[in-house]
């Protein structure tokens, strides 16, 4: 690309006001311009390559740069292009509907689409909301939740999220939602088993439902796997132990599979396969489409539906682009590669090896935690491994080895103290060599700068 070309890029690219832009910083430097895709790889305006650590958003499932989703696309566009999902339908997401109800667990066979993730969570807490009113229960409204969750960034899905950051100068609904604590084994505390760590959170969980009253708590949602939160594999069994509880109280399970979706960890879906639970509800998006269209969606059990037989009433809820059919023929073909090149079975094989090789990063002195399932990854930086105290400085310490990383072609995800990684399905053993040297070459050289600058001693 001509340097007066990519100038006047980054000239126009600073008109667009970004997804967690710091105010006081935009628009004063130039992003990366990401112009090209391949495999696990993306390259910017220079033609440099970097491996994409995160996969994009923890949505590039089959790899980047696959033509087949396009072609797919194309025909359907050609096609059917749009009809209103408000009064009609189209094969394609009817095909759709089938195909994912097939694949999810229990008796999820009812779907509604939506465009992300977020309209995904937000559909699952309106319907909640609907659901509960229809059946004559409006006090049964309350939501439970958790710290450190992230479920998108529409007001309601923004006010179950549980990180800070995220509420930052925002307003968000207090009444009805209620946070418990993140199942993060690695903060637990001092002389505390990981077993006795999740009898006390399921007794937090217990606790919460006694003191709102079963009757008026409508719902639990939690992502099985924490993403955004820094990558939090619950203990075992704690999501089961939620579950039933859940069902002896009378309250909804939602899992936000959004991330967990289509293959991350090895399967379709986690919920039932890995942690052997079957919501009421699953949110999906991301993996759906492998990020090559915006797509989003809500599995209901047919028992929620069939609890509604008895009354009329409209779902008054909809998107314009519910069930797009682009959307939808990309989503199909994306499902069709995955079953047809083995890509779950991929994961499941390769998986030890990703997080043996990740463990290499312990030998670096501030790598507290290095902790994952399936081809997710959350390595946690601390100031002392002892105390465990997280390496917060004048900046955060990810985005300094993402800084690092950058230079060595690299592209993670910082989230203040921790770097998370959710590569492509498709990444090979040799692949993951690379990705885990770069890494650990990044941290290093992070900790060479620390050190010179003063800001950190061994
Ligand atoms: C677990 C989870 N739920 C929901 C969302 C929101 O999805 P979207 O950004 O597609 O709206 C995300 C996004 O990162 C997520 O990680």
């Amino acid at each position: 690309m001509k340097n007066d070309y990519i100038s006047e890029i980054h000239k126009k690219d600073r008109l667009v006001l970004h997804p967690y832009e710091d105010t006081n910083t935009r628009g004063t430097y130039n992003r990366k311009l990401i112009t090209k895709s391949d495999n696990i790889y993306l390259y910017d305006e220079n033609g440099t390559e970097y491996i994409d650590g995160p996969g994009g958003m923890w949505c590039n499932n089959i790899g980047h740069g696959n033509k087949e989703i396009g072609e797919a696309v194309k025909k359907q566009l050609e096609k059917l292009e749009y009809c209103s999902p408000f009064s009609e339908s189209t094969e394609i997401s009817a095909e759709l509907a089938s195909v994912l109800s097939e694949l999810s667990p229990g008796d999820l066979n009812t779907v509604f689409f939506t465009t992300d993730g977020s309209t995904a969570n937000d559909t699952a807490l309106r319907f909640i909301m609907f659901y509960n009113n229809m059946l004559g229960r409006p006090n049964k409204k309350h939501i439970i939740t958790r710290n450190k969750a992230y479920h998108g960034s529409t007001y309601l899905t923004g006010s179950i999220t549980g990180k800070d950051r995220e509420k930052n100068n925002f307003d968000f609904e207090k009444d009805f939602i209620h946070h418990l604590s993140a199942p993060l084994e690695y903060r637990r505390k001092d002389n505390q088993t990981v077993e006795e760590f999740c009898d006390d959170l399921v007794k937090e969980f217990e606790n919460k439902i006694l003191e709102l009253g079963s009757e008026n708590v409508a719902a639990f949602i939690a992502e099985p796997i924490m993403a955004s939160g820094g990558c939090i594999v619950p203990p075992e069994g704690y999501l089961k132990k939620i579950w039933e509880i859940c069902k002896k109280n009378d309250v909804l399970f939602i899992s936000d599979e959004v991330v967990t979706g289509f293959g991350r960890i090895g399967h379709f879906f986690a919920s039932e396969k890995v942690f052997g639970i079957k919501p009421d509800i699953i949110t999906c998006a991301k993996g759906i489409t492998s990020g090559y269209m915006p797509l989003g969606a809500v599995l209901f059990s047919d028992k929620l539906l069939n609890d509604l037989k008895n009354d009329s009433a409209l779902f008054f809820h909809g998107y314009t682009y519910s069930g797009h059919p682009a959307c939808c023929a990309a989503a199909l073909k994306n499902i069709e590669i995955i079953k047809r090149d083995k890509i779950l079975e991929h994961v499941q094989n390769i998986e030890p090896y990703f997080h043996q090789q990740l463990k290499k990063l312990y030998d670096l002195p501030i790598v507290g935690d290095i902790r994952g399932k399936g081809l997710m990854a959350g390595i946690e930086c601390v100031i002392n491994k002892d105390s465990k105290e997280a390496l917060v400085l004048d900046k955060a310490i990810g985005s300094r080895i993402d800084e690092e990383s950058l230079k060595l072609g690299l592209i993670i995800r910082p989230l203040y103290h921790i770097c998370v990684l959710s590569p492509a399905l498709i990444i090979s053993k040799n692949q993951i060599d690379t990705l885990v040297d770069k890494l650990y070459l990044a941290i290093k050289n992070t900790i060479t700068q620390l050190e010179v600058e003063g800001l950190w001693k061994g």
